[in-house]
């Protein structure tokens, strides 16, 4: 009996019944780059995984020895550098990809109709992503980690009701000690990547079940195919996307790799402290207004972006302008940049 027959005969799904089951017709637009940047974050949470597998093997989640592991990997384990690095860009590439992708959908208006709960979704990912960049950089132990931790835990006192409860459970006490690092360490590798890959099963489920959104323009040529196919075209693509970024992120790692600040200290508050660039445009809205504040209408904005769907097909009935919210993200865009880059140019 052939190895092929004796898989069929265990497993009875036939080459033809897999390709059409990964075979959708995928819109023409798709094949430009900017279009799919869903798969770019979704390659780079692969990279996470692996990467990170590989770390917590040497890493050790007490405020004893979390920087000293984290000292032994960068120093002594063979390639531990590389991994480490490789781990620390791909984690800033997949979060910057992730806000291009969601921008991508938004300015293309792709949440409409029927697909708002993948927006929901979505929404989810993104706020997945964001915690598990702030609980891997808490991890390292050094003054930066220790002290963005502590203030951002001190800014959940500023949310009513549910924000200490938040904090105490994060912390697992009233303030940073000896049991906040395992905390951190099993929601960052455990918790938010499990919920991660449950999200992305349902968000990518939807696409599946949905097809991806039909853009038409008037100057379309009409006597040419309006799709092509995913198994191996759009398979392709997403493979060379990930060869290039395998060599961008090794070069990265190479030349920029990851460093180790001065130890967390925590009887010193160091001058200037800094959370991971994806937190500064929040850390300087923080700075400009009053606590409650800042922190109840950054509350408000995240609110908002959830159901922004829905307060779009109230826009366009207001304005009868299906276009008002490209408006409202050319101004959100521009506040996010500008934002920003004034954090990342001034100390206080
Ligand atoms: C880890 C994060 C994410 C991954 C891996 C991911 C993956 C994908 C993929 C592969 C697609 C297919 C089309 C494309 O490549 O653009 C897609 C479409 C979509 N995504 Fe995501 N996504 C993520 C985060 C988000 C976020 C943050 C949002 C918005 C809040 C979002 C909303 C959507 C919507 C509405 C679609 C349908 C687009 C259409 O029909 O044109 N996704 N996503």
């Amino acid at each position: 009996m052939s190895v092929q027959a004796w898989i069929v005969e265990r497993i009875p799904v036939s080459g033809e019944q897999l390709r059409e089951l990964t075979n959708e017709p995928v819109p023409n637009h798709l094949k430009r780059w900017w279009f799919c940047l869903g798969g770019t974050p979704a390659y780079l949470f692969l990279v996470q995984i692996v990467t990170g597998i590989l770390l917590a093997f040497y890493y050790q989640a007490t405020p004893a020895s979390a920087y000293e592991s984290i000292r032994y990997i960068t120093e002594e384990v063979n390639y531990g550098w590389y991994f480490r690095s490789l781990h620390k860009w791909a984690a800033t590439f997949m979060i910057a990809a992730v806000i291009l992708h969601q921008m991508r959908v938004y300015f293309t208006a792709a949440y409409r109709r029927p697909r708002e709960v993948n927006w929901l979704i979505g929404m989810c990912l993104l706020m997945a992503s964001l915690l598990t960049g702030f609980t891997g950089y808490s991890l390292v132990f050094e003054q930066l980690s220790y002290w963005g931790a502590t203030v951002a835990s001190n800014l959940s006192d500023a949310v009513p009701v549910v924000g200490p409860i938040a904090k105490e459970m994060l912390l697992g006490g009233v303030t940073y000690n000896e049991h906040t690092l395992s905390r951190f360490y099993i929601v960052h590798a455990a918790i938010l990547p499990a919920a991660m890959i449950l999200l992305l099963v349902v968000h990518i489920s939807l696409i599946r079940l949905h097809g991806v959104t039909e853009l038409r323009s008037a100057d379309d040529p009409v006597d040419k195919p309006t799709h092509f196919n995913f198994f191996p075209d759009h398979l392709y693509t997403e493979i060379i996307v990930g060869l290039v970024l395998m060599v961008l992120l090794s070069a990265l790692a190479t030349i920029l790799p990851a460093e180790l600040g001065p130890k967390a200290d925590p009887q010193t508050t160091p001058e200037v402290i800094k959370p991971e660039w994806f937190f500064y445009v929040s850390f300087r809205w923080l700075k400009m207004f009053s606590l409650t504040f800042a922190v109840l209408s950054t509350g408000f904005i995240v609110a908002a972006m959830f159901v922004w769907p829905w307060i779009d097909s109230l826009l366009v009935r207001i304005t009868k302008n299906r276009d008002a919210s490209v408006y409202v993200g050319i101004v959100a865009t521009m506040l996010l940049i500008g934002l920003t880059v004034v954090e990342a140019v001034l100390e206080h």
